[in-house]
């Protein structure tokens, strides 16, 4: 059976690089899945005199700033979404939610159900809420009628990384290192490959 090309986005949000480099792997991960990948943040919404008191984030504005600004279109043309947010205060941050509420229209015409969705994220700690961030995600995915494919423990590195949730960092350690890197790439890989398996499905 000839089908045709799963089409992956993984749309973040980043302000300090961290979840940014998560979301690189997990597009290197779609990619070597087979799928075709739309790498995208999300549109910065603090006010640029915030921005520049954080050095590290006035920094990586700049350095994303060819990265292409999520559209509803993605949205749209994907089979299969990732999202990517730093844990604030325990939940997504509030440029993703932004991003997500002003879904309403594709979510009004259906535009959003049957699709595979799957969510990772950063915190400073071990305990600062990143599971708590995935499920809140969790909660969008349902009202879309979304196919939540979580890594669960279905590789070895899930048992290295440790979060069945999603691939999660604790950045208080540092930048992601290869541990977070791999869960992201098999995190991806697990959700083009099931989005691949109800294309063909629905082909057949
Ligand atoms: C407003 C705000 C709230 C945050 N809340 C939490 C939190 O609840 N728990 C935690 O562990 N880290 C928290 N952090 C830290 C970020 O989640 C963490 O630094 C993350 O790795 C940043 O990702 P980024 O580099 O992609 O922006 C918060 C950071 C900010 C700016």
């Amino acid at each position: 059976m000839d089908v045709e090309r799963v089409n992956a986005a993984i749309i973040y949000y980043s302000a300090t690089g961290t979840v940014h480099a998560l979301a690189s792997a997990a597009a290197e991960g779609a990619e070597k899945a087979g799928a075709q990948v739309r790498l995208r943040r999300v549109a910065e919404l603090a006010p640029a005199e915030v921005i520049k008191g954080n050095p590290a984030w006035e920094q990586h504005l700049q350095d994303t700033a060819d990265v292409a600004v999520a559209g509803l279109d993605d949205l749209e043309w994907a089979d299969v979404v990732l999202f990517g947010t730093p844990t604030r205060f325990g939940n997504p941050a509030s440029p993703l939610r932004a991003f997500i509420e002003a879904t309403g229209g594709l979510w009004g015409e259906g535009k959003l159900a049957d699709k595979v969705y799957s969510a990772f994220t950063a915190s400073n700690t071990a305990h600062g809420g990143q599971e708590s961030t995935l499920l809140a995600l969790g909660n969008t995915f349902y009202h879309w009628g979304g196919i939540i494919v979580p890594p669960g423990y279905t590789d070895p590195i899930q048992f290295t990384s440790g979060n069945p949730y999603g691939t999660s960092h604790v950045s208080g350690g540092g930048a992601p290192d290869a541990v977070a890197l791999e869960a992201a790439r098999f995190q991806a890989r697990r959700a083009v490959d099931t989005a691949a398996l109800l294309k063909a499905g629905r082909a057949a």
